[in-house]
């Protein structure tokens, strides 16, 4: 889908579908020059049909020679303000109306806005993200009205504004490139998306920017030299072989050093890669472990987010980790009751196979913190207990640092991703200590376990400046809740920390 702003006159605009805003409550559709050009077409459909300008709300008519386009539809936009969030949700339905008239190229109608830059952006996120289909594995026929279907968008803007809508549909696009590159890695199914598949896709986005990212894999052999037992227990069970992936981002200007008079800063992105989790020996029940192909989603996340910094450019060093492995039973697999030696010496007495997020991350985290960077944010599908606590569209966000906390959740309301923080309750520390290692992997309580999953994690980063980003919910849409997340993986996190890393 190509995305244009232009300063014509929206009736001159050759396409198959021009798209013109209707506001809750409107009497007459935010187009008096469209509406006039057709008689009043538009005025009559609103009056007749009783439309209210409803989010989602859609009508769409012939215009037999009128306009310069086939057909024209009137697209409620909900009650005003025309904010980042509508904005997003309009292009989404502009999507959906565009699909179903059978359109390629489309014309939008841009209501007059305040801010062109953030308006174009989420006008760009929800053409090109509720356009979206995961479709590899139906049949031709439905691929034909999968993504892509639609062409050409252009946004009709007002002459002066076309620079700032270009710069926005500009950044729009790298955020939602960046967001379906995680949801197409995380809709792929176990079976595909194996341990050795992922370091291979880490492999490809490295070699694709040379000079600008760099990788170090290190496989089976080289974890058990690093002593990252938490990941290689997890993987025991597995006939797929562990990995630990490190991505490293440079910015251009600065080429080293740091302190006094250096503006570069140092952050690492951790991401928790279990390609699928099916409990191990403490196995799920079967309809638990339909989805957890996701469970690799913060990984997907990370590595999106790192084949995006070479084009945005920020003067950030960043690195992204993953210890990547699946979580299967087998006569090798890791047992209750095990205990094993972390990277950083750490010991973990493992009482259920099934939480084993923390166990992996024990080690990334560790292993994070050698690079001393100035901050390490976590993205993980963590615990139950999260969605439980927050719902299913709402991650989980803890942290040892609340300015840098506030900072993430403050670019999460920016990107439209939903994310509330949860408190490290020191009272509950002592639930994740053991008798017989440093620290158990389950609390043993029924309640607060994402709570007590965040201090376990925190046990791992000493004094580094970290947020912890629980995002078992929202990771997966199981549901089209909001237009721009179709069904299955939403690539949750990664507008989140482009944004973030953009100011850090
Ligand atoms: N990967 C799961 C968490 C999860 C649940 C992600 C639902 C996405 C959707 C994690 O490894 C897990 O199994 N957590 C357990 C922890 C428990 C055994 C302490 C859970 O949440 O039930
Ligand atoms: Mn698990
Ligand atoms: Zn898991």
């Amino acid at each position: 889908m190509k995305i244009s702003a232009q300063g014509h006159d929206p009736a001159k605009i050759v396409s198959d579908l021009l798209i013109v805003p209707l506001f809750g409550g409107a009497k007459k559709p935010a187009a008096a020059a469209v509406d006039a050009a057709l008689g009043g077409i538009l005025s009559d459909v609103i009056a007749e049909d009783e439309l209210e300008g409803k989010d989602g709300e859609a009508a769409t008519l012939r215009t037999f020679g009128k306009l310069s386009s086939g057909k024209v539809a009137l697209l409620g936009c909900g009650s005003k303000p025309f904010n980042a969030v509508a904005a997003r949700r309009w292009g989404a339905r502009a999507a959906a109306a565009a699909r179903a008239a059978r359109a390629r190229k489309v014309v939008l109608l841009v209501p007059d806005v305040a801010d062109p830059f953030i308006t174009a952006r989420a006008l760009a996120e929800g053409l090109l993200l509720g356009d979206y289909r995961f479709l590899k594995y139906k049949d031709e026929d439905a691929k034909k009205h999968g993504d892509n279907a639609i062409q050409e968008v252009v946004l009709s803007v007002p002459t002066r504004k076309v620079s700032a809508f270009e710069k926005g549909i500009a950044a729009g696009e790298r955020l939602s490139r960046a967001t379906i590159l995680a949801r197409g890695l995380v809709n792929e199914p176990a079976l595909e998306m194996t341990p050795g598949k992922l370091v291979e896709v880490a492999k490809a986005i490295a070699a694709a920017h040379p000079g600008r990212l760099s990788l170090q894999v290190f496989d089976k052999e080289a974890l058990e030299k690093m002593g990252c037992g938490g990941i290689l227990a997890v993987a025991r069970g597995s006939d797929e072989a562990p990995y630990l992936v490190h991505m490293t981002y440079k910015p251009k200007k600065h080429v080293s050093g740091r302190g006094p008079g250096k503006s570069k800063k140092r952050l690492a992105v951790v991401g928790k890669g279990i390609t699928f989790d099916s409990g191990g020996l403490s196995i799920k029940p079967s309809d638990f472990m339909e989805d957890m192909k996701i469970d690799m989603a913060g990984c997907a996340a990370m590595l999106a987010v790192m084949s995006e910094l070479p084009e945005l450019g920020p003067d950030v060093e960043v690195h992204g980790i993953s210890g990547i492995c699946e979580n299967m039973p087998s006569g090798k697999a890791i047992r209750p009751g095990d205990v094993v030696r972390t990277m950083g010496g750490k010991t973990i007495e493992i009482l259920n196979t099934d939480a084993e997020g923390r166990v992996t991350l024990a080690d990334t985290l560790h292993y994070a913190t050698t690079l001393k960077p100035d901050a390490i944010v976590d993205l993980a599908t963590l615990t139950g207990a999260c969605m439980v606590a927050l719902g299913e569209e709402v991650a989980g966000l803890m942290t040892n640092r609340d300015k840098l906390g506030a900072k993430i959740l403050a670019a999460a309301d920016a990107s439209g991703e939903l994310m509330a923080r949860l408190p490290l309750v020191e009272e509950y520390l002592h639930l994740v200590k053991s008798r017989v290692a440093d620290l158990k992997n389950i609390s043993g309580s029924r309640y607060g376990g994402a709570v007590t999953d965040g201090l376990f994690l925190r046990e791992f980063v000493g004094s580094t400046p970290w947020v912890h980003v629980d995002m078992a919910g929202p990771a997966w849409a199981e549901r089209e809740s909001v237009p721009h997340q179709p069904l299955g993986a939403t690539g949750f996190g990664v507008r989140t920390m482009l944004e973030f890393i953009e100011k850090f």
